[in-house]
């Protein structure tokens, strides 16, 4: 240990501090961190002022959580840490389909439902349907998928923001594939939305003229014996901040169009009249192991 502090022993001495940490991947943890905050210090040079703002921000980012919110998991989504860490833990092999942040309102759990039916119990935006496949990575169908699905009205609203507007269990399904690893249902055509911003997080876009929303998408995490789960979205091709999602979450290949049908026979089909719109999309998951 140093004996004198200066701005050239400092990040040896804080390393250094760590080198009896008996879990070497805590020690390597703990020592990045120091390496990457003192030449971020350094870079910065930020006053006494600036760090003491800095700690009131983190203080309150702390005082804002609960059990059912987690500002600091926002803060990370707003600066492209999750989706970078999200990223980096799901490199894509063999053209399975990428990962994407849970984001924080998938909270309840998904009601059972049956292949075809609706998730949109209020009705009041454009219908459509979402269908698709859940194959593995070399193509072979998954019969046994289970998919959870969750998104927000076409308001732009979660149901859990809206209990006694929007009844519970809206916009969420719990479906399983059939034979064929085939699924679809009912559902409205989402809209894009903000994230919170009544926290710091909010504070922190407002201060930097950064706009706190995400386009429109649908969520699923679909899981199949033998297969790494996946947690994803779909994006709805067109939607506003497609190009600035406030979460970063967004990757080209998650982009699905969501196109009008206009033939009587195709509604039908889905139990629908026509103009609806029909979204499809495969599921590739990665062999576990
Ligand atoms: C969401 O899509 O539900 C979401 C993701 C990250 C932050 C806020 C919301
Ligand atoms: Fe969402």
């Amino acid at each position: 240990m140093a004996t004198d502090f200066t701005e050239q022993t400092a990040t040896a001495a804080v390393v250094e501090s760590f080198a009896n940490t008996p879990d070497p991947r805590l020690r390597e943890l703990l020592g990045c961190l120091a390496k990457h905050l003192h030449a971020f210090v350094r870079e910065a040079e930020p006053t006494i002022g600036e760090w003491e703002q800095a700690i009131e921000f983190l203080t309150a980012t702390g005082q804002k959580c609960d059990d059912t919110r987690q500002e600091f998991i926002l803060f990370s989504d707003v600066l492209g840490v999750s989706m970078l860490v999200e990223t980096i833990n799901h490199r894509k092999t063999a053209g399975a389909t990428e990962a994407t942040v849970l984001g924080p309102f998938h909270m309840t759990i998904s009601p059972r439902r049956e292949l075809g039916d609706t998730i949109d119990l209020v009705e009041t935006g454009p219908p459509c349907v979402v269908t698709g496949r859940v194959l593995s990575a070399d193509g072979t169908p998954l019969p046994a998928a289970e998919l959870d699905v969750w998104q927000a009205s076409d308001q732009g609203f979660y149901d859990v923001q809206q209990p006694g507007v929007q009844p519970q269990g809206n916009g969420r399904g719990l479906f399983t594939a059939d034979a064929n690893g085939a699924f679809w249902f009912r559902t409205v055509v989402p809209s894009y939305y903000p994230i919170p911003t009544d926290g710091p997080v909010g504070t922190l876009l407002t201060a930097t003229k950064r706009h706190p929303y995400r386009p429109a998408h649908i969520h699923f995490i679909v899981t199949a014996p033998g297969h790494v789960p996946l947690t994803t979205h779909i994006f709805v091709a067109g939607s506003e901040y497609i190009e600035s999602d406030a979460v970063f979450a967004v990757k080209r290949s998650l982009i699905v169009d969501f196109n009008p049908v206009d033939d009587p026979a195709e509604a039908a089909r889905y139990g629908l009249t026509t103009p609806f719109h029909l979204a499809n999309f495969d599921i590739v998951l990665q062999p576990a192991g």
